[in-house]
């Protein structure tokens, strides 16, 4: 099971990004551009956050059965990595992100509601970048 969820945590990233960076190009564009809000931007702005939040529940679920969490190892870089630097970062952005999702859902103007999911997902992205565990970063992670 433990091996399952780390694959399917690893494997699920892309399509959090791939949403996460169609997202935020879409609001930016149609914020800057004055544009409608359709069914369509909505549902792609609602799958983006289902994405991010099912990322949550299973970094959550491996956040207790990982060897790679551990108090008492913090001296070690990939421990203290993932015991303290990866949650706190992913927590953040998926936070700014459901924050954005629901101000955007009560903003009254189309504008509003494109500039809302522009920044906060944005912000959102960025930190998700910075907080991956990318092959090159050698924390012991693969990139799928
Ligand atoms: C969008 C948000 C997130 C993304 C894109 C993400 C991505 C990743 C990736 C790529 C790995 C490396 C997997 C591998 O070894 O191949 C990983 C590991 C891990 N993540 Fe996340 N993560 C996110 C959110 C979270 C959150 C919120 C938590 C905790 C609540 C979490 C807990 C963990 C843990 C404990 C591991 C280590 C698993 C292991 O190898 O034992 N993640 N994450």
């Amino acid at each position: 099971m433990y091996s399952g969820l780390v694959h399917a945590h690893s494997g699920l990233r892309w399509l959090a990004l791939l949403l996460l960076v169609a997202a935020v190009f879409v609001s930016v564009s149609r914020w800057m551009g004055n544009q409608s809000f359709t069914d369509g931007n909505r549902k792609l702005y609602l799958f983006t956050l289902i994405s991010v939040h099912l990322q949550l529940v299973l970094g959550l679920i491996l956040y207790f059965i990982s060897p790679k969490v551990n108090f008492n190892g913090m001296s070690e870089r990939v421990i203290r990595f993932y015991t303290v630097e990866h949650i706190t970062i992913m927590l953040l952005a998926i936070a700014l992100i459901t924050v954005g999702y629901s101000r955007s859902k009560r903003a009254t103007s189309d504008t509003q509601k494109h500039r809302l999911v522009g920044i906060f997902y944005g912000i959102g992205l960025v930190l998700i970048l910075a907080g991956i565990p990318w092959a090159f970063r050698n924390l012991g992670a693969g990139n799928f």
